[in-house]
């Protein structure tokens, strides 16, 4: 059994990082990092190519040891945890990696399957039943169980992928890039059913990405890393509204051409907007 959360209320995040250290070598890629995930958002995650993004989502996920800080998960420092404590919490996160999504040597089914099988105590039946239910979900076709990664477009592996990590019902979901590589109408659908999963389920989500659609789309706040720390956290709006350097380049640089048009249609900000700015963490 897990022991009780430190606090069940509502208001503990679904995951608090606090002062978290992580490197390789003599290389420190995450320095005495700071971040909450709430509960019930959808957390966006940007930072240049090689920041620490990818690693800090395998860091929280168990996957990457931390040199120092604590990560608590729905209030459970996950240090505190015996092995059975810790896989009873794992239970309920789901995760898309960036690479290699899927087990190129199985089918779809037994992708979604594999969770199942090392979590789950239930008959083949039920678990064929679960699969197709899960492909169903992510917009998948009910044929599309019986074939292997290879024989599916760049779209279907992402979906098939979500679908295992909506295997064990997970109130937390890790979606690293998961519009990278799909064109923008791919993508906008790719977001469409994240946002109607998010919403159906419930779900907690943590999403790294590059794409300012996606988040303008379905990001309910936004975070910054850079220099191995979170430099800014807020809506997208408030994002867009900061003064910060690093912040302007990236959401208003030549890139960001399309993201400037959205928001001078929608989001006319005052020159001055103290109230709205992100709040800078410290570190
Ligand atoms: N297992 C590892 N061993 C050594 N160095 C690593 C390891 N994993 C990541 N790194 C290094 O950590 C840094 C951050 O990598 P990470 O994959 O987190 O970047 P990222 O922000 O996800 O980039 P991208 O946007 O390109 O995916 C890089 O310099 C990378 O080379
Ligand atoms: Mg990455």
């Amino acid at each position: 059994m897990l022991p009780p959360a430190k606090d069940s209320a509502d208001q503990v995040p679904a995951v608090q990082v606090r002062q978290l250290v992580v490197g390789f070598d003599t290389k420190i890629i995450l320095d005495s990092l700071d971040l909450d995930i709430r509960k019930g958002e959808v957390l966006g995650f940007v930072g240049g190519s090689g920041t620490g993004k990818s690693v800090l989502t395998r860091t929280i996920l168990g996957l990457i040891k931390k040199r120092s800080g604590t990560i608590e998960v729905f209030g459970h420092n996950i240090d505190a945890l015996d092995a059975k404590a810790y896989q009873q919490l794992e239970r309920r996160w789901g995760v898309l990696f960036q690479q290699g999504a899927l087990f190129s040597g199985l089918t779809v089914r037994q992708n979604i399957q594999v969770p199942m099988r090392e979590y789950m105590r239930v008959s083949q039946k039920l678990m064929d039943e679960l699969a197709m239910l899960k492909i169903a979900m992510v917009g998948l076709p009910p044929d599309a169980a019986h074939k292997f990664p290879s024989e599916l477009s760049g779209g279907m592996i992402k979906r098939a992928a979500l679908a295992r990590a909506l295997a064990l019902d997970p109130e937390l979901l890790f979606l690293d890039e998961p519009t990278s590589g799909l064109d923008p109408i791919g993508a906008a659908e790719f977001d469409d059913l994240i946002a109607t999963l998010q919403k159906a389920l419930g779900l907690t989500v943590f999403m790294v990405t590059h794409d300012l659609d996606s988040l303008f789309a379905i990001c309910d706040r936004v975070a910054a890393l850079a220099d191995g720390k979170v430099i800014a956290i807020g809506t997208m709006t408030q994002m867009l509204a900061a003064d910060h350097p690093w912040l302007r380049a990236y959401f208003h640089g030549k890139r960001a051409r399309q993201v400037s048009a959205l928001e001078a249609d929608t989001n006319p900000m005052p020159p001055t907007a103290p109230a709205s700015m992100p709040a800078a963490q410290k570190g």
